[in-house]
């Protein structure tokens, strides 16, 4: 997969260098090119933002600089176009959907605003060029999209063919398409057996598969319960089996 990234700020994506994205890099499963956007800017102070026609606090970013990078980066008339990504807290939601959609693509753009956001024009010329997405990554404000940005890209870059070490770890975690679906995941431990008065559940320790599997399960739907009910509400029901609904009426399931 191959990232282009807009920002006024590249300092702030150094962190893809490291951690799960560096390594993709080095493995050749990702590139990431940072583009400074003030290089497409004409005015001697490079400036990019201006005030809100409409008046309101803060200021906006000029369509202008932006036109000219998409020019640059995606020609018109120019074969497969990338996805153009627009974090931002007006989009549709960042899921783990949303993430494995956006692996299966070879291109992606972002294009990360400041301030009040981006001229809204620029979004809809866009569009006349690539498909677009406009992305939240939560309800919730960050100063710009480029902390967004390095959330979406580590959602999405660990599900890349080739990266992850051990797939099936993917299938298990929170909110994972997975066995436990639609649940939070459950508890872990290592060594030490014990570690400050506090003992490793026994029941992990037995060696007794089918009770591992069946402790996992209750401790999802429990810690799933008390802290993501809104999860238990679009839960399929039917799949749950008669000590699954003892678990959660010891929870205060109502719905169980
Ligand atoms: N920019 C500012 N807040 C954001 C959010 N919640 N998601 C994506 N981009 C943003």
């Amino acid at each position: 997969m191959h990232i282009d990234v807009i920002t006024i700020f590249p300092d702030y994506l150094a962190p893809l260098d490291l951690s799960l994205s560096g390594k993709a890099q080095g493995a050749g499963v990702l590139e990431v090119t940072v583009h400074d956007l003030r290089q497409w800017t004409r005015n001697r102070h490079r400036t990019v933002d201006d005030t809100p026609y409409g008046g309101g606090a803060g200021m906006v970013m000029r369509p202008e600089p932006w036109g000219e990078a998409l020019d640059a980066l995606v020609p018109l008339g120019g074969s497969s176009p990338p996805t153009m990504l627009v974090p931002t807290p007006t989009g549709r939601p960042l899921t783990q959907s949303l993430a494995e959609e956006l692996a299966q693509v070879t291109r992606l753009l972002i294009a990360c605003g400041r301030y009040e956001g981006i001229d809204a024009r620029v979004v809809e010329h866009a569009r006349s060029r690539m498909p677009v997405l406009e992305v939240s990554i939560g309800d919730y404000v960050v100063t710009g999209g480029e902390v967004a940005a390095l959330v979406i890209i580590e959602a999405v870059v660990r599900l890349l063919p080739g990266f992850m070490g051990n797939p099936g770890s993917l299938d298990e975690e929170s909110h994972g398409t997975g066995e436990g679906q639609g649940l939070l995941e459950y508890p872990t431990y290592t060594k030490p057996v014990t570690w400050r008065g506090l003992d490793v559940p026994a029941v992990l320790l037995s060696g007794h598969h089918a009770q591992v599997t069946r402790w996992r399960r209750e401790q999802s739907l429990r810690r799933t319960a008390r802290v993501r009910p809104d999860l238990l509400a679009t839960y399929d029901v039917a799949s749950l089996d008669p000590r699954d609904r003892e678990v959660l009426a010891e929870e205060g399931w109502p719905g169980s």
